[in-house]
């Protein structure tokens, strides 16, 4: 079996930099040659004013003219090479990262937390595509051979040379300090951006919320302030850049005359000829042409720069890819958790921890527990979402993050307890957007989850849009649609999230069916439930409690042993993690479904549990709520 690491972002961003060495490395050539042919017009000029003035040569000045106008011609295409060189490097190296970085976009709440979602690497990645595509960059490539210029001009006159030198220095210092006075204003002014595009996404996303609730009004209060602040930012900038703009051009205007009047003063001293003169006037303006260009395009450059340093930052908090094996045989065995831990991402502490437990195929394993006693938390470790902070899952005998995402990929199903259905027909939705599949297979997967009539009577049947989010669809339908999404494929393991908390009597049938035939065909089945309906299939059941494993066996003997302690009359804060004394928790559930609430069953009495159980659990639960809460008054 050979081993194998998938290269990580941080490696794939070095390359495609080292890559740009060589185009860059030739268009700078291209650049050398461009500058020296600049000289053909104060050449020119010279020679004009020197030779043809002086000699009056018709002949000489058609040769200069025409020699003159091929250098042009050569230099315009030069030119022409030059930008659309540049235009395809940009565009290779956008094409290199796009899809490291979009899977870089989707993993960064997976490990930064919800926060990171400010951050857009893909844009950041357009910011450096446009701008190489731009003429920042050629400026810049522009930029070493303005020495030649200052060359010459130094074998023209050194006084014009130190003059020159000096006036460039200053236009360098000029754009240095205005770097630096823009520096703070620049992050300030993205980190606020982000925070109102975050608040407006937000309210965009709640929208249904927000109108029901008429939080319009507040809610614009609340993006106003930071959009204020936004604007207030961009007019800063722009007051910024208009005044050192006007500051640069003012000094580029009097360098040039300064140096005409000296050039002047030289020639009436003796020390030049009045071609050298003109010559050395256009000499300068093109050895300052580019630091003004470089100048004229550093907010661009600058906004580039930052975007690569985010990126680079990004890439190397990224976690490393772990040693994964190729050819690592489809797990067919077993799942098994050893005192896992879990930090959520973002968190700085874990909320779940300890966790163990075992299981082999053909199990079905119920996790209950109060809300926010770490359920989730802990399938989403068990699918490979989640990083664990501490212990490790495995699949058979290997740790998980050995299977190769693509393995993963066929070996897990997960519906998560928000669903998330993505744009996009059902049939593309059930199929994961999976490229190659067949319509055998979508509806192989739709008929194991008992939705395949359900989607034939769409009028569009298995090619109905579910809109963003799957919005077009009913709760339940959506919930549906996510459990043949999670059993397409034939995965090894299939976790289900609250499974049936949006479905009917009808989709909770097929939901046991499916789980039921899951375990007759050796697969793992993992279920995450308040109602007890939802594990009316499994045969093991996992007990959390405040993040902790509470329990774990063989279903009868867990609720048995379980019953006791919530089977008495109790005040709701008796119930830790729940939130209403009416929201029936299996637990609870689990004890009214023997035949008398104050009855608990003894270890190894068989505890009954069904679906008809479930509205006599919902209704004798609120009595209990009801006399608890009487009690406590
Ligand atoms: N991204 C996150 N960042 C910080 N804390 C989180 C995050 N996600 C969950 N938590 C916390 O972890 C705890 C467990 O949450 P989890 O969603 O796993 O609960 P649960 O048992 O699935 O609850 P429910 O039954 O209501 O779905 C909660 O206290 C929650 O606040
Ligand atoms: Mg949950």
């Amino acid at each position: 079996m050979k081993n194998g690491m998938r290269n990580s972002a941080e490696t794939q961003l070095r390359t495609a930099l080292r890559t740009l060495k060589k185009p860059l490395i030739g268009i700078s050539a291209i650049s050398c040659i461009g500058n020296v042919l600049m000289l053909t017009s104060p050449m020119f000029m010279m020679l004009v004013y020197n030779k043809v003035l002086s000699s009056k040569s018709l002949p000489t000045l058609a040769a200069l003219t025409f020699l003159a106008l091929l250098l042009y011609a050569f230099y315009g295409l030069l030119e022409g090479l030059r930008g659309k060189l540049m235009a395809r490097v940009g565009i290779t190296f956008d094409h290199r990262l796009a899809p490291t970085l979009f899977e870089a976009t989707l993993k960064l709440p997976l490990h930064f937390g919800p926060h990171a979602r400010n951050h857009d690497p893909l844009q950041d990645l357009a910011a450096i595509r446009n701008y190489l595509m731009g003429p920042g960059p050629v400026a810049l490539l522009d930029l070493p051979w303005m020495p030649i210029y200052f060359a010459i001009l130094f074998f023209v006159n050194p006084i014009l040379f130190l003059a020159a030198a000096g006036g460039a220095l200053l236009l360098v210092i000029l754009s240095l300090v205005n770097e630096f006075v823009m520096k703070g204003t620049m992050k300030s002014a993205s980190q606020v951006h982000a925070a109102t595009m975050t608040i407006l996404m937000d309210a965009r996303r709640n929208s249904e919320a927000a109108a029901a609730m008429s939080m319009g009004d507040d809610l614009c209060k609340r993006w106003g302030s930071g959009y204020v602040n936004t604007i207030s930012h961009a007019r800063d900038l722009a007051d910024h850049a208009s005044v050192f703009g006007a500051i640069s051009k003012t000094v580029r205007q009097v360098l040039q005359s300064a140096m005409l009047a000296l050039g002047a003063f030289l020639v009436i001293e003796g020390q030049m000829s009045p071609g050298a003169m003109i010559a050395s006037s256009l000499i300068l303006a093109r050895a300052l042409t580019p630091i003004d260009q470089v100048i004229g395009h550093w907010r661009s450059t600058s906004a580039a720069w930052h975007a690569l340093s985010r990126l680079r930052s990004l890439t190397s908090k990224l976690p490393k890819a772990t040693q994964q094996q190729h050819g690592m045989p489809r797990p067919n065995h077993s799942l098994s958790a050893r005192d896992v831990a879990i930090v959520p991402p973002g968190a700085a502490v874990a909320t779940v921890s300890g966790v163990s437990f075992e299981i082999e195929a053909g199990d079905a394993l119920g996790i209950i527990g109060p809300s926010g006693c770490g359920k989730s938390t802990l399938v989403r470790a068990l699918v490979g979402a989640w990083p664990t902070a501490r212990g490790e899952v495995r699949f058979d005998n290997a740790l998980i993050g050995q299977y190769s995402p693509d393995a993963l990929a066929d070996a897990i199903g997960h519906l998560p307890q928000s669903i998330e259905l993505f744009d996009g027909t059902i049939a593309e939705n059930i199929a994961r957007f999976r490229k190659g599949t067949t319509s055998e297979q979508v509806i192989e997967a739709a008929k194991m989850a008992g939705v395949h009539d359900m989607v034939l009577a769409f009028p569009l049947g298995y090619d109905t849009p579910v809109g963003e989010g799957g919005t077009t669809l009913s709760g339940g339908q959506r919930q549906r649609i996510g459990l043949a999404r999670a059993l397409f494929g034939n995965p090894f393991l299939v976790v289900l999230d609250e499974p049936n908390s949006n479905l009917d009597p009808l989709g909770e049938q097929s939901l046991n069916d499916a789980i039921h035939q899951m375990r007759q065909a050796g697969k793992i089945v993992v279920i995450v439930a308040h109602r007890p309906s939802a594990i009316f299939a499994a045969n093991k059941i996992l007990s959390v409690r405040s993040g902790r494993a509470e329990m774990f066996g063989p279903k009868e003997q867990v609720l048995a042993a379980l019953f006791p302690r919530i089977g008495q009359p109790h005040k709701p804060s008796q119930m830790p993690g729940q939130q209403s004394g009416n929201t029936p928790v299996v637990q609870s559930g689990l004890a009214v479904a023997s035949s008398n609430e104050s009855e608990a069953p003894v270890a190894g009495q068989t505890v009954r549990l069904d679906n008809s159980a479930t509205a006599t659990v919902t209704s004798l639960d609120a009595t209990r709520a009801q006399r608890a809460n009487a009690h406590v008054s």
